[in-house]
């Protein structure tokens, strides 16, 4: 067998790459991926090298401009949020990293992929649905749903006996579980599992609290191109730089805290706490300039389709035939979406403050309550408010005859 492993090079990831190698006599392929997480990515190649990977074996890749441009931004392009509030920052990466691994196996010729994800969650099913839909006839080796490692201690255990390092932090109960990349860090278990229990301060890790934010707020302007954002403050920048930016604005300002309880597919519910500073300033921008170039026809199908493109992306089915149809819709709807928006972020909180395209449908002399030449008569609402009543006064009738 010859496995190609999603490998961060932290310590589950290690106990599974020698876990691959005793259990499977594997030949191990390790693929380390630039996410924006924050973590040097050198270490792990060390780390590899460490545990006897060969170097032609480890494969480092710096993702995180494929990352915005090709998945982050499209799934902006639909407003997606799962369940209301959830901007999907971990579902939208397992894909690439899913498609990143079977390129791999394909130019290594391995036979095999394998992740680190437990039996329990979702991302097992969205790594697993990618590498089917890529690669139909490829091994699966989930380690978690397979291994006896059941416990903190028999980890520690078989990691002591296979001379993997162990960080001292790791030693002890295992920490809260997290995921980070440069749309959001995700954190969930341990001290969060009590959904009545508020979120202890030290689970945040790239935002300061609103209360901890500036007294005084921030004004900024995102350019949009075709429903992406193109500079901030005029400056032009590339996707990952531009969300990088936006990070780091929203993070001073404690933007995009979210503790959830959400429904996982596999059936549970799980309480999460989030943090998506860009992500949260970017979906209130980019809604504010569909406001003035939507159409409300285009508008409310785009609104009406949201939460099922957001569950296909949540659910693992990125790569389905129905997520690409309505990429398709929702990328032709943003022909128009082109302009300026203007925000202030205070506290916490995203504030529209202004917005401008040079294809704006928003028409001053038709809206306005001023006397103005328009293209509207006021004579016509008479007859348009009838024949909508006509059917509401059928009823009211019906309601009187029958003394109700
Ligand atoms: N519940 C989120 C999702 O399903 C995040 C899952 C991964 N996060 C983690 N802390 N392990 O997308
Ligand atoms: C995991 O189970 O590995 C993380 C949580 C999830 O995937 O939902």
């Amino acid at each position: 067998k010859k496995v190609v492993l999603a490998y961060s090079g932290g310590l589950d990831t290690s106990i599974i790459l020698k876990w691959l190698q005793t259990n499977y006599q594997a030949e191990v392929v390790t693929f380390t991926a630039d996410l924006g997480q924050g973590e040097e990515l050198e270490p792990a190649r060390e780390k590899a090298l460490l545990l006897g990977i060969k170097p032609e074996n480890i494969f480092i890749e710096d993702l995180r401009e494929e990352f915005v441009r090709d998945y982050v931004f499209p799934m902006f392009r639909a407003n997606a949020q799962y369940e209301g509030l959830y901007l999907l920052g971990t579902s939208i990466a397992r894909p690439l990293i899913a498609k990143k691994q079977i390129e791999i196996a394909e130019k290594t010729g391995a036979d095999a992929v394998s992740h680190g994800a437990t039996g329990k969650g979702n991302d097992q099913v969205r790594f697993e649905l990618g590498y089917y839909a890529l690669k139909p006839d490829v091994t699966v080796i989930a380690p978690w749903r397979e291994w006896d490692l059941t416990s903190r201690t028999k980890l520690i255990e078989f990691a002591e006996m296979n001379q993997i390092p162990i960080a001292k932090d790791k030693r002890g109960d295992a920490p809260f579980s997290v995921d980070a990349n440069l749309l959001h860090t995700s954190s969930e278990g341990k001290v969060l599992e009590d959904p009545a229990d508020e979120v202890p301060e030290y689970v945040f890790s790239r935002s300061v609290s609103p209360e901890a934010a500036p007294d005084k707020p921030t004004y900024i302007t995102i350019d949009f191109e075709k429903g992406d954002p193109v500079a901030i403050d005029g400056e032009k920048l590339s996707p990952a730089t531009l969300l990088t930016k936006l990070n780091k604005l929203g993070g001073e300002n404690g933007i995009g805290r979210l503790d959830l309880v959400e429904n996982r597919f596999v059936g549970m519910k799980s309480r999460g706490m989030y943090e998506t500073p860009g992500g949260t300033i970017l979906w209130y921008a980019h809604r504010a300039i569909e406001q003035v170039t939507l159409d409300r026809g285009a508008a409310h199908l785009k609104d009406e389709l949201m939460p099922k493109y957001a569950e296909l992306i949540y659910n693992g089915f990125w790569f389905s035939p129905e997520r690409e149809l309505l990429q398709k819709l929702i990328d032709a709807s943003q022909e128009f979406v082109t302009g300026q928006v203007r925000l202030k972020l205070y506290k916490g909180g995203v504030h529209i403050v202004g917005r401008e395209s040079p294809f704006s449908l928003y028409d001053q002399d038709l809206v306005t309550f001023e006397d103005g030449a328009v293209a509207y008569d006021h004579r016509d609402a008479e007859g348009f408010i009838r024949l909508n009543a006509l059917r509401l006064r059928t009823l009211a009738q019906r309601k009187r005859k029958l003394g109700q």
